[in-house]
């Protein structure tokens, strides 16, 4: 696992971006799989900056989001539909039907994982993967206790996710008790893959992640089985790695 320390989250971001802006620029149809989250905001705008600057097309790329709220509408500001919309396709000159976000707003969100598993399968999976990390070893939102063996799948939260991520709602009552994610061996397919960390609050994760035992009680442990992985962080977050 190739660790990249970076002075802070503004270093964090443009090193992150320059790496996708190379991968994009590199391949004919590149599949980038995508995160959510307070993390890659400086990322997004980062390539945002580089599409204006013309250093960068995502005309011939195809995106898959790692997970989805279930039971969100696409047009509520909390849904990572929206999100991604906002923080970066619609700057950009990435095609619509070439972005793909779980739908959790489905009768049948059974139904809904296996379409998408399915698309993702027949993309190729993501030459690129961006990964956040959850204060409890989560990616996407696959929460500890998930199978390595895991296809895109409907999840429990955690209650220690939910109140993370209440920050973004108006109560903790409002944010959904159940997520479709990108299953652990949906991520792993991935040819290569990125985490991005910053703040303090994530070194102890981080050091899990590097150094911990490879469990499902700790579901990021896995990345150490991948050959292809770089941990992209700020001083603060990987300031336990030693
Ligand atoms: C988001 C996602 C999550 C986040 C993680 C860290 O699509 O899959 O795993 O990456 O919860 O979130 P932040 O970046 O807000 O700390």
């Amino acid at each position: 696992m190739e660790i990249l320390k970076c002075k802070d989250y503004a270093d964090m971001s443009e090193k992150a971006a320059e790496l996708i802006v190379n991968t994009i620029n590199g391949l004919q149809k590149p599949v980038l799989g995508l995160a959510t989250g307070s993390t890659p905001e400086g990322l997004y705008r980062n390539l945002i900056k580089a599409y204006k600057k013309n250093a960068v097309s995502f005309v011939n790329a195809t995106t898959f989001n790692l997970d989805e709220y279930v039971g969100l509408r696409e047009d509520d500001p909390n849904s990572y539909k929206y999100y991604m919309r906002e923080k970066l396709f619609d700057a950009v000159d990435i095609s619509v039907e070439h972005t793909h976000v779980p739908n959790g707003d489905t009768g049948n969100p059974e139904e809904e994982c296996v379409r998408y598993e399915k698309q993702i399968r027949d993309a190729g999976y993501a030459d690129l993967q961006v990964l956040g990390l959850g204060l409890n070893g989560h990616i996407g939102f696959n929460e500890p206790g998930s199978s390595f063996d895991t296809k895109t799948h409907t999840v429990d939260l955690d209650l220690s996710t939910r109140k993370a991520n209440a920050r973004f709602f108006d109560s903790l009552e409002q944010v959904p008790e159940q997520a479709i994610t990108m299953g652990i061996s949906t991520i792993m397919h991935g040819e290569k893959i990125v985490l991005l960390v910053s703040g303090i609050n994530k070194a102890d994760a981080v050091k899990k992640l590097v150094h911990g035992e490879i469990t499902e009680e700790f579901p990021a442990s896995v990345l150490q089985q991948h050959g292809n992985v770089i941990v992209i962080g700020d001083e603060a977050a990987l300031s336990k790695l030693g």
